[in-house]
């Protein structure tokens, strides 16, 4: 039995000497070899059928064979777990030389930041701010802003319509073309004095260019109150005291008549060109200037469609064009950038 033991053990010492290192494997040797139901434990078990006097020896004898085994494997299993590090680390070798690269941040949209700009000024005036679905009906969109049934900007032409399902069956709605329908929302729901500014997205049929796009964003200013509170000079103080805020003091203002189904009298508001400071260039179409917004005194026919008595209430009311203005503050020459989401554009802001 003596013989026994050296021989396993013999046999186990030269397999390891060439065994992979591999740990795995050597895990597996560890239990075929050594573990509880290993070829060298189990020789124990027989240590009975020895006589008493060579039992003690015997044991003595399997256990250095099971050291010898042991410690040859543990040297293998060192070499084994060396080499797998070495390899790991290779594999993660970092070369602090290379050139770092750069971190890309998103930032808020410039147009996001233009209306907040606007609102917080606005804020400063009085004003609080309103909003009114994108998705409108034709009533808020031109019947109660005194729109004419023949008015060329309802045509479909002019304006994107929709038959979308309802409660009594598919009605009509139209992509609103303007902000103006949130001040009949408001004053409809509200009862003067009403000071309100709607941001918000539009929608319009029009030939895209440098200053213009078929969606857009706009800017809806109301301020009603008793009959002759508000009056035509409250608004051009208004428009003035923005313009002044918004650009400083280096961009004229000009009002020009114009027409509004729902302001009378009505303006049309330009701010002097930031190309060419008023001389005329191809952004202002050899004008001078460019125009930001339409503003007027609420029409009559406007309360009465809310159902507010027209002799109780004045007031005035203007909306602008978002982008127009971002263009004048921030020397942008082309509308198309706002929504072309060319990085190199949007990390100047
Ligand atoms: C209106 O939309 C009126 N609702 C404004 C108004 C409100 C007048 C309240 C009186 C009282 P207008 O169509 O002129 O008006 O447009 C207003 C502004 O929107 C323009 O001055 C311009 O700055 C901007 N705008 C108009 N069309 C476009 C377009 N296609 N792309 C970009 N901006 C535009």
């Amino acid at each position: 039995m003596f013989e026994q033991v050296s021989t396993l053990e013999a046999q186990a010492l030269q397999e390891l000497q060439s065994a992979p290192l591999d740990l795995a494997w050597l895990q597996d040797f560890d239990v075929r070899v050594l573990g509880k139901k290993g070829l060298l434990t189990l020789l124990l078990r027989e240590t009975g059928k020895l006589p008493d006097a060579e039992r003690p020896a015997f044991g003595a004898r399997v256990n250095a064979a099971k050291a010898a085994v042991l410690e040859r494997l543990n040297a293998l299993r060192a070499q084994a777990e060396g080499q797998a590090l070495a390899a790991r680390l290779a594999g993660e070798r970092l070369d602090v030389t290379l050139p770092g690269r750069p971190m890309v941040s998103g930032s808020i949209h410039p147009l996001s930041r233009m209306q907040a700009e606007i609102a917080e000024v606005f804020q400063r005036l009085g004003f609080n701010v309103e909003s009114g679905p994108e998705l409108e009906d034709e009533f808020h969109n031109f019947d109660a802003l005194n729109v004419p049934a023949d008015h060329p900007a309802r045509d479909g032409m002019d304006s994107y319509y929709l038959t979308v399902p309802g409660k009594a069956g598919a009605e009509r709605k139209v992509l609103r073309t303007h902000t103006s329908p949130v001040q009949i929302r408001v004053l409809k729901r509200r009862k003067p004095p009403i000071r309100m500014i709607a941001p918000g997205r539009v929608f319009r049929r029009d030939a895209v260019d440098a200053t213009h796009g078929a969606q857009f964003h706009q800017l809806e200013g109301l301020a009603v109150d008793d009959f002759g509170k508000v009056r035509f000079s409250d608004l051009k103080g208004t428009l003035e005291s923005f313009t002044r805020l918004m650009f400083g003091r280096r961009l004229g203002v000009r009002l020009r008549p114009s027409h509004f189904g729902f302001t009378e009298p009505s303006v049309e508001v330009d701010v002097q060109c930031f190309q060419c400071q008023g001389s005329g260039c191809g952004l202002c179409k050899q004008s001078g200037y460019i125009e930001i917004g339409g503003a007027g005194m609420v029409h009559p026919n406007v309360y009465a469609a809310c159902g507010l008595d027209p002799e109780a209430y004045s007031g005035f009311a203007f909306g602008m064009g978002v982008e127009r203005i971002a263009m004048l503050k921030w020397g942008i020459n082309d509308i198309r950038l706002f929504t072309e989401n060319d990085p190199r554009f949007l990390a100047q802001f």
